[in-house]
């Protein structure tokens, strides 16, 4: 395998973008591909089988472009699909999930609360894999269903959001723990007003940082870091174009002027 392939990327949305801003940061000569699948988000309400032949259809899709390894940046998809993913393709997956546990599991806390979506908190993996590292560990899991569609219709300050978040972290407020784990990668883009609901005794963590260092350690560790001098190439695809999906995506991203133009019936931004 040529160690210059890009690295994939999938997401429901365009939530995964939080990744590839951590991507692009840490691994800053690598080319990356994102696919989000916004035709058919949001998948934390849907079933496994469901989630399981879409992220097929979305890996396939990467591996047509050629990518050395996937990153699955969707809770969901990790939570349902990871290991299905991994014995049915040939090319190594990193998942949004062991990441972020590992970083959690890392500030020695007492109480651990995750949220995510529906189809997340019901697989129940969050808990099994802490209690597996550390069954000291109190864990609570609370599904924030509101959340991912508030984020995509760019409704993510104010007070309709401060509203909605309050709303959804009630369960999380009366737990009191001392880290609370973003189980989904749409949350990073209100975690300042999740902090300021929960106050600061609480250590909020998002995965996408901690996905962005794995996948660095495991190029690494496999010799299959790209020789490239330059600048990486971003190159985002979607099944389906939102009318303000320039300033979502620029949003996640956070880089304002994101331009798209159109490729094979997908819509394409190279930086
Ligand atoms: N960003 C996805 C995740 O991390 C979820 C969004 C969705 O429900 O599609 O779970």
């Amino acid at each position: 395998m040529s160690v210059d392939l890009p690295i994939g990327v999938f997401d429901s949305g365009l939530g995964g973008l939080t990744v590839v801003k951590e991507l692009l940061d840490v691994l800053p000569n690598e080319d990356l591909i994102y696919f989000g699948d916004i035709a058919r988000l949001p998948y934390g309400n849907k079933s496994s089988d469901t989630v399981r032949r879409f992220s097929v259809e979305n890996t396939l899709f990467l591996t047509s472009k050629g990518v050395k390894l996937i990153i699955v940046a969707c809770n969901t998809a990790t939570s349902l699909a990871l290991n299905y993913l991994e014995s049915l393709f040939n090319i190594p997956f990193i998942g949004v999930i062991e990441p972020a546990i590992d970083m959690a599991v890392r500030e020695r806390p007492k109480r651990i609360a995750v949220i995510g979506t529906e189809a997340t908190i019901r697989s129940g993996i969050y808990p099994e894999k802490i209690c597996r590292r550390s069954p000291d560990i109190k864990v609570k899991s609370v599904a924030c269903p509101l959340f991912v569609p508030m984020i995509e219709a760019g409704i993510t300050n104010g007070r309709l959001a401060a509203e909605i978040i309050r709303e959804q972290l009630k369960g999380i407020i009366r737990f009191d723990p001392d880290v609370l784990l973003l189980g989904c990668t749409h949350y990073p883009i209100i975690e300042r007003q999740i902090k300021r609901v929960l106050g600061r005794g609480v250590k909020v963590l998002s995965s996408s940082r901690a996905v962005a260092l794995s996948a660095k350690a495991f190029l690494r560790d496999k010799g299959l870091s790209s020789t490239n001098k330059r600048k990486g190439r971003l190159r985002i695809y979607v099944s389906d174009v939102p009318y303000n999906f320039e300033r979502l995506a620029g949003m996640f991203l956070g880089r304002p002027n994101i331009k798209v133009k159109k490729e094979d019936g997908y819509v394409l931004y190279q930086g």
